[in-house]
């Protein structure tokens, strides 16, 4: 009866306190969140207050509740090196050192370290910390996508034709970001099909787990400002009808080859989650970027799938003995939408931008689950921030039935709030299957 750290407070952490407790092995779940998610408050015998900086809180809090191992959700306490201040104390982790979470929070560190081991999947790219030959290189690339050096938190990428047009317009904005940031990434610019593939990673051992399809866009139709994720779905047979199975693996085989350029790079193994943003082009798939955790939604569509117990699992991680472990999910298909404030995401001077830290009931969702994100939870009831409030998920063993739990399920969450209808319909995947017909020709 282990008693584990769980580290975060949305609805990603919600999906993992809920895989850790289903384990035989009878966990006690401590938890520690920058603000209260009921959800996991929920499941803990004790939780604990506090930022993802507070580096010491965290180890007290580990060192008083005897913790025998933790597990990191998100990526600002990755980020700031709590994994590092855990190690000394005794407490081993689930998620990357400070330097090997570069493989997230730093795209140069990424795209450098791919390029040195000649790794396949990289774009024409470039880094700059200057203007100079920043044009050059503009006018060398048909499609361009300038990035930040930095956590942005899923919303610092410009994508040329989305973000703005002209070469001049890049210039100017690469300006911008350099005077923000200090260290720029400008890179050709891919047309395909993204998919998400979340790894576990031991350092040696990559098992990968089905693919998502995430929608960034805040509105149906992929139209609107990006967001952190407005829902995602998957297929039972854990792949997406727009790929081939070579592009599973060569996802798979990117990423097998990142852990062991990893190791050589800085002589510790990367324990944690690698989840790679891949994208299928008409030249096989291609690297976007690197998340040194599961993906936000994306961790509600896989672990309720998941038939292993969690707790093994993460202890095969640490002991670096991942290969020892068959690692299984059930073949069901998930839908997951987030049901957000009205005005989330949108930019000031919208009708609906006004943020309302308005109440909100939650009735029968039916047979879907739900993950509580950005909630705050008064005597009298749930009241809305800022950020996304409530992940909804459907499973079931065809795609459209999952989608139907679904659609009833965000029904059920009543106030001034808002959610993608077309996420998992046909429509909307049938445009994913022609587009990559299309492209590959
Ligand atoms: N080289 C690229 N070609 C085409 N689109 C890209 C490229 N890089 C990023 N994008 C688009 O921008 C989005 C965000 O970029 P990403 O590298 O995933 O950064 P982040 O998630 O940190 O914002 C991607 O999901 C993708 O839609
Ligand atoms: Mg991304």
């Amino acid at each position: 009866m282990p008693n584990i750290l769980l580290i975060g407070n949305g609805a990603r952490e919600h999906a993992m306190a809920e895989a850790i407790m289903r384990s035989g092995k009878k966990p006690f779940l401590f938890s520690y969140m920058k603000a209260n998610n009921p959800g996991i408050a929920a499941l803990s015998v004790k939780t604990k207050i506090g930022g993802y900086s507070d580096l010491e809180a965290i180890v007290l809090f580990a060192r008083e509740n005897k913790i025998e191992f933790a597990v990191i959700g998100p990526e600002d306490p990755l980020n700031n090196g709590v994994v590092d201040a855990l190690t000394p104390a005794g407490i081993p982790a689930v998620g990357p050192t400070k330097s090997l979470a570069r493989l997230e929070t730093s795209k140069s560190f990424t795209r450098n370290l791919v390029a040195k081991y000649n790794i396949p999947g990289n774009p024409q790219f470039k880094v700059f910390t200057s203007l100079e030959g920043v044009e050059e290189f503009l006018n060398s690339l048909d499609g361009i996508v300038l990035k930040p050096d930095g956590l942005t938190g899923g919303k610092g990428v410009l994508v040329q034709g989305d973000h703005f047009t002209s070469r001049q317009e890049a210039l100017d904005l690469c300006r911008q970001i350099l005077t923000g940031s200090g260290s720029l990434i400008v890179e050709e610019k891919f047309d395909g099909e993204e998919f998400s593939l979340q790894c576990l990673c031991d350092g040696k051992t990559v098992a990968g787990t089905p693919l998502v399809q995430d929608h960034k866009r805040r509105f149906d139709g992929d139209r609107g400002p990006n967001t952190g994720g407005m829902g995602s779905y998957s297929f039972p047979d854990h792949s997406l009808p727009f790929l081939k199975p070579s592009d599973i693996e060569e996802g798979l085989e990117i990423t097998r080859q990142v852990t062991a350029a990893l190791l050589k790079e800085t002589g510790s193994p990367y324990k944690g989650v690698m989840y790679g943003g891949f994208i299928a082009t008409k030249n096989g798939v291609k690297l976007l970027e690197y998340n040194a955790r599961f993906g936000d939604p994306e961790a509600m569509n896989i672990l309720p799938l998941l038939k292993t117990d969690f707790v093994e699992i993460c202890k095969h991680i640490i002991a670096g003995t991942l290969d020892r472990l068959k690692i299984e999910f059930e073949k069901k298909a998930t839908v997951c939408k987030y049901v957000v404030p009205k005005g989330y995401g949108l930019p000031a001077g919208h009708p609906d931008a006004a943020s309302s830290k308005a109440k909100i009931e939650v009735g029968d969702v039916g047979k879907a689950r739900l993950y509580y994100s950005s909630v705050d939870k008064k005597e009298d009831g749930l009241y809305l921030s800022s950020s996304r409030a409530i992940g909804i998920v459907g499973i079931a063993d065809t795609l459209d039935a999952a989608r139907r739990i679904t659609a009833k399920g965000v029904k059920a969450v009543k106030g001034p709030v808002a959610y993608r209808e077309d996420i998992g319909t046909d429509a909307l995947i049938q445009k994913r299957i022609e587009h990559m017909k299309k492209i590959r020709g």
